[in-house]
């Protein structure tokens, strides 16, 4: 009797055009395939069971079936990574392709029907997490047959997420790779920006030079960050080597590390917009900041971009001026703050 088809146990069909063996079709699921697509891609069972919300159990025992399916293991352990064998690496290849047709086909699907209905898939860095919701919330209002899932993660994870096509569209930085197959759209700005608290002394004084921050504890973002990246960077051409304090995985984290007295920190100004109209933090007016970056549109030229997808692109564009007015309104408020630090400083008795 065959065995009846269900979403998880459909069969996959290997390329025999019906004429010759379909063991593989018997014998494996496409949810095994994209399983292993996900291991490879990101180096680890337990962040590819995270990925697809699954135990990690479950993903060893599907791999299992996969490599008894197959006759051959399909992963080796060195030490406490994972790498794929050759016959994973070729079972990879192979798992790129189908499942890179279903997700166009699943493109088309949706796109014959229209906006009613469908999927937009966005991945956003931390900074842009500020902003995309509130896009979001806009674009689903005037498309509410839309669902939309949205990853925030940092640059290095984007990155990966981008060369995986596990998105339809994303919101980072320039990537850096020079990639035919990767389309990259200039969006809105994203400075960064040096914080302390209020309390700190820098914070009434202007134009500090960058030398000045070498007695000062720096917080860090964590390894993979592109703001901690950026600053790095800045501070080495600048000839400062930064005192680091902590590194910690959250632009919140660290802005309440900053109003702690922990240190200082550079941050993007949209994940300060609250903060500006009066809060405890301040921003500190050091030689080259802010550092002056944008945020991009990009996408995989490799994965056909969605109807929905291209209109959210337009929506996007065309709410720019919005997240514009945003940071000159946050930038006007900060200055406010300094110029009354300022003047208190000043009308400050001197004690002796
Ligand atoms: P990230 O954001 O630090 O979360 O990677 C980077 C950016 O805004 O450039």
């Amino acid at each position: 009797m065959p065995t009846p088809v269900t979403a998880d146990t459909l069969e996959v069909r290997t390329s025999t055009g019906g004429h010759g063996s379909d063991y593989l079709i018997r014998h494996t699921t496409l949810r095994q395939l994209q399983l292993l697509e996900a291991i490879v891609r990101l180096g680890s069972f337990t962040r590819a069971a995270e990925e697809l919300f699954l135990t990690q159990p479950t993903v060893s025992m599907q791999i299992k079936k996969l490599s008894e399916a197959i006759g051959t293991p399909l992963f080796r352990h060195i030490g406490r990574t994972i790498e794929p064998t050759d016959a994973g690496r070729e079972v990879h290849a192979a798992c790129r392709d189908i499942l890179g047709t279903l997700s166009n086909l699943e493109i088309k699907l949706a796109d014959l029907k229209g906006l009613k209905r469908g999927r937009l898939r966005l991945g956003v860095l931390t900074t842009a997490k500020y902003v995309a919701p509130e896009i979001l919330g806009a674009f689903c209002r005037e498309y509410p047959g839309i669902d939309v899932s949205l990853k925030v993660t940092n640059r290095e994870h984007i990155l990966e997420r981008l060369l995986g096509h596990d998105d339809d569209l994303y919101v980072m930085g320039q990537p850096r790779e020079t990639n035919d197959q990767i389309q990259t759209i200039p969006f809105a700005p994203n400075p960064l920006v040096m914080v302390a608290s209020v309390d700190h002394p820098l914070a009434a004084q202007r134009a500090i030079p960058l030398s000045a921050l070498a007695e000062e504890n720096f917080i860090l973002r964590e390894s993979g960050s592109g703001i901690r990246d950026a600053v790095l960077a800045h501070c080495a051409a600048g000839g400062l080597v930064p005192r680091v304090r902590m590194q910690l995985g959250s632009n919140e984290a660290i802005k309440r590390a900053i109003v702690g007295g922990l240190g200082i920190a550079a941050l993007s100004l949209h994940s300060l917009t609250l903060e500006s109209a009066g809060g405890r933090l301040a921003l500190l007016d050091v030689e080259g900041f802010p550092i002056v970056r944008r945020w991009h549109l990009v996408y995989s030229r490799a994965r056909e971009l969605s109807l929905i997808a291209r209109t959210f692109l337009d929506f996007a564009i065309a709410y720019e001026p919005e997240i514009r007015e945003r940071l000159a309104e946050a930038e006007t408020n900060f200055a406010r703050v300094r110029d009354s630090l300022i003047a208190q400083t000043r009308s400050a008795p001197v004690s002796d």
